[in-house]
């Protein structure tokens, strides 16, 4: 039990690349799983016994009844959501008895989310296409200081001043934005309810997490977003307000990088995005439509048809970099079949035609970037019954040996399917990223 690894999974690309999976997976190997950032933007979908569940706070490893599940100082939590959420676990019986929620998480309120709306209709056509739910306002009051945290909201004491003093200010805002004022009484109502919910679940999750990452009892930390969604190293300005790579892990948790033994990257066959930004490889054609609906490429937190594209491994060798990467677990494969040929993209190239093989900070700024592709066969074989390596036809094979060798980096699971069972382990390889580094 003491010699289990700390691992941290982070999306390899702009989100939705199937971490959710990948964690319950992982969960079975763990005394705890972290959400360790961004809030209910995210959605993370788990089928485990052919029942789906999705979660958008509560960290995926809930379905393992021994896994203590922590949501960690640098995540938003809207009260609201994550009632729903703990009420819609239990009463499909899933136990919550292991949650526990960070005193020192911020709190979304409705102003929040207002701002969020308000924010993204006078940004017009430069709009981020956010969420809508409040996450860039709730971390902006964090930084700026006025943010209300778990700890004070279960507090009536201390709740009812503060949030009087905020929406006093925000009502200044909102004239701003020629909005209507909001009312402190009636948040007061609704979220005291929510407050005393939630009380029971709050607790300094910091010290639990180093206790569990310490002892060698395996810690899973969740990463939502991805890599090009970081708020710093992302494509900013299209992005969230969040960190969600893996060093977020210790700042959102606190827990020093120094514990954290093993990165896994999580990286669909092709590539995918939500919202306005930069995409080189998206598809705009019947290929891009093919993956959408063959992969259901439909938002899970807001039901959005998600933009669709090739991978593209400048971007993963930067994941690779900025993360730390030491193994991906690369999904999806199962959409790919019946495509004729597939193409990675391998560089760019500039207005001059010179090959760009590192991904540039600013990325955002280069719509003359074109990218260069490799071609490689496609397979029209089912593979979403595979459970080996060795049952994927060969050209996926050579399709995963191209991932690894131009990522520079070990694959270590593949998932053909959304099922549990759906994986394909690389055993030894996955073993040594569970076994604890020498300390
Ligand atoms: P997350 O945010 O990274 O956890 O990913 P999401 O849950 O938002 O999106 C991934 C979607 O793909 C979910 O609907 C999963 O059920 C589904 N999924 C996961 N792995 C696979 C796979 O290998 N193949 C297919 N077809 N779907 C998958
Ligand atoms: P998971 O954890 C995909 C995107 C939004 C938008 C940008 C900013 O499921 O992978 P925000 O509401 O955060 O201010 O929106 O970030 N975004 C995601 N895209 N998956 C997510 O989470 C996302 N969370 C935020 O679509 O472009
Ligand atoms: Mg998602």
């Amino acid at each position: 039990m003491a010699d289990r690894s700390n691992v941290v999974v982070v999306g390899a690309q702009w989100g939705d690349e199937a971490k959710g999976k990948l964690v319950d997976y992982l969960a079975l190997n763990a005394t705890m799983v972290v959400r360790y950032g961004g809030g209910n933007n995210a959605g993370h979908t788990v089928t485990a016994n052919g029942i789906e569940y999705k979660f958008h706070l509560i960290p995926a490893g809930i379905l393992n009844p021994d896994t203590v599940c922590i949501v960690s100082d640098g995540v938003v939590v809207d009260p609201g959501v994550m009632l729903k959420e703990i009420n819609g676990l239990v009463a499909r019986g899933v136990s919550v008895a292991n949650l526990r929620l960070s005193s020192s998480a911020h709190v979304i309120l409705p102003y929040h989310r207002m701002l969020d709306d308000l924010q993204e209709a006078k940004r017009g056509a430069g709009k981020i296409g956010t969420t809508g739910r409040g996450i860039g306002p709730a971390y902006a009051d964090k930084a700026a200081r006025i943010g209300i945290r778990l700890g004070e909201f279960v507090d009536p004491s201390r709740f009812e001043p503060r949030l009087r003093a905020v929406v006093a200010e925000k009502n200044e805002v909102f004239k701003v934005y020629g909005a209507e004022p909001i009312n402190a009484d009636e948040i007061l109502a609704e979220y005291s309810v929510y407050a005393s919910a939630l009380k029971p679940f709050v607790a300094d999750t910091s010290l639990l997490v180093y206790n569990a990452a310490s002892a060698g009892t395996g810690v899973i930390f969740e990463g939502a977003q991805g890599t090009l969604l970081d708020i710093d190293l992302g494509t900013y300005p299209f992005v969230t307000s969040s960190h969600p790579i893996a060093g977020g892990a210790c700042i959102g948790t606190g827990i020093g990088p120094t514990l954290i033994d093993s990165v896994i990257g999580v990286a669909k066959g092709y590539t995918t995005r939500v919202g306005s930004g930069v995409f080189p490889t998206e598809l705009l054609d019947e290929r891009g439509d093919y993956i959408r609906e063959r992969g259901h490429e439909y938002g899970t937190t807001t039901g959005r048809p998600r933009r669709c594209g090739w991978l593209d491994s400048v971007i993963l060798r930067y994941a690779v970099r900025i993360n730390g990467l030491t193994a991906l677990s690369l999904g999806h494969l199962d959409v790919l079949t019946g495509m004729e040929s597939v193409q990675i993209g391998v560089a760019y190239t500039d207005a001059d035609g010179n090959l760009v093989k590192d991904m540039p900070a600013d990325l955002v700024n280069r719509p003359e970037f074109t990218p260069v592709y490799e071609t490689l066969a496609g397979w029209c074989e089912d593979v979403s019954g595979a459970r080996t390596l060795e049952e994927l036809p060969e050209n996926a094979h050579a399709y995963i040996r191209r991932v690894e060798e131009l990522s520079g980096v070990p694959v270590v699971s593949v998932s053909v399917g959304p099922g549990r069972e759906q994986t394909i382990l690389v055993e030894d390889r996955m073993q040594s990223v569970l076994q604890r580094r020498p300390r």
